[in-house]
């Protein structure tokens, strides 16, 4: 059996886990830096990046600690190699880099949405390829085909934000702290999702993609009129997302109707009306419907151990001199999209 130790440090979390390749999470540590970003209203990428570069060493230490394990009882070192805030890409894989070469183990650079990819078969063993995949997180909101480790098909994209993203923004303009989707989320049990019309951008659209912008200026422009109480803003953007989000996965999946399952990952799953919805759309389909706890589909270091347990037995390891990358999507095949591409 093999142990992998994971970094992740690509946007505001910096974390390490160890995960065995029969899926057992033996020691995870996060630390998140809400508190750093919070008088900005956003990740910060300089402040990021130095929080990493102060946190991670002990950590990986007080992991390994918590596992009662050496380094060297790890099979190989996995770290976020992107897409993701530069800085702190870096610090992960710098140190990833570092600690197999110390260890002279393999040095695993994964791809952070890969990650996120891979995360619902570590909480649910059965989860067999192939399957659909909803990724909607501060930083990502893509509809994917994931047909096995490495094999990703990107169904659709957004032209502008995320839907995380979305729900941070509409936080702010409600003079709701940060992150915001929790803060909406709670809100919006208080208000009436029909009180408010807003739009619902590229609903009925032929392509799958999906568009947030619209939705933000529209939640700005009912908060400046002052007709309308915040929890009712709050529960009618997320009404509308979810109507997004259910008419795009609709297109995207109408092609794909060997997909036996529907899995969502990213902070935004962490949504019950979002989680809610989507069981419903995929009982409509016969589908099955699973969605990883909430630790994982948030940004952790689980993920990429398990997504390195993943590729371990393909054989599949990087060189000392991988490169920290920006952006990389998933499925570099896909079309490009107007507006698009530009997180992930
Ligand atoms: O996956 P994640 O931890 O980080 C990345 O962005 O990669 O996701 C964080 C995002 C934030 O935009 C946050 O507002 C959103 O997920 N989120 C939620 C909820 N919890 C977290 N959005 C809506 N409802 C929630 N309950
Ligand atoms: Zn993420």
């Amino acid at each position: 059996m093999d142990v992998v130790l994971g970094i992740e440090s690509s946007c505001d979390e910096t974390a390490a886990a160890l995960v065995t390749s029969d899926g057992q999470i033996l020691a995870q540590r996060i630390a998140s830096q809400d508190e750093e970003h919070a008088p900005y209203g956003g990740v910060v990428p300089e402040i990021a990046a130095r929080a990493h570069a102060q946190r991670l060493a002990p950590m990986i230490e007080a992991v390994l600690g918590d596992a009662g394990l050496a380094l060297n009882d790890c099979s190989a070192i996995a770290a976020t190699a992107g897409p993701g805030l530069i800085g702190g890409v870096m610090v992960g894989l710098v140190s990833a880099k570092a600690l197999a070469m110390a260890s002279d183990k393999p040095l695993l650079a994964i791809n952070h949405l890969e990650g996120h990819a891979l995360s619902p078969r570590l909480a649910d063993p059965a989860l067999d390829f192939p399957y659909a995949l909803l990724l909607v997180s501060g930083g990502h909101c893509q509809i994917l085909r994931v047909d096995g480790v490495g094999q990703y098909r990107r169904l659709a994209t957004t032209i502008d934000d995320a839907l995380g993203e979305a729900f941070d923004k509409s936080a702010k303009i409600l003079g709701l702290g940060y992150p915001g989707g929790p803060a909406v989320e709670r809100l919006a049990l208080q208000g009436d999702p029909r009180a408010v019309p807003l739009p619902r951008p590229l609903l009925g659209s032929k392509e799958p993609h999906f568009s947030f912008a619209g939705l933000k200026s529209a939640v700005m422009r009912a908060h400046e009129r002052g007709e309308h109480k915040n929890s009712d803003i709050a529960a009618s953007f997320q009404q509308a997302a979810v109507d997004c989000v259910l008419d795009r996965l609709g297109v995207a999946l109408s092609g794909q109707a060997d997909l036996p399952a529907l899995v969502v990952a990213g902070g935004v799953a962490a949504n019950e009306t979002v989680r809610g919805a989507l069981e419903e759309f995929a009982s409509a389909r016969s589908m099955r419907f699973t969605a990883p706890p909430m630790a994982l589909c948030t940004d952790n270091a689980a993920m990429i151990a398990w997504a390195g347990c993943e590729r371990l037995p393909l054989a599949q390891s990087d060189p000392l001199d991988f490169r920290a990358r920006p952006r990389w999507p998933l499925d570099p095949g896909a079309e490009k999209v107007r507006g698009a591409g530009v997180k992930a």
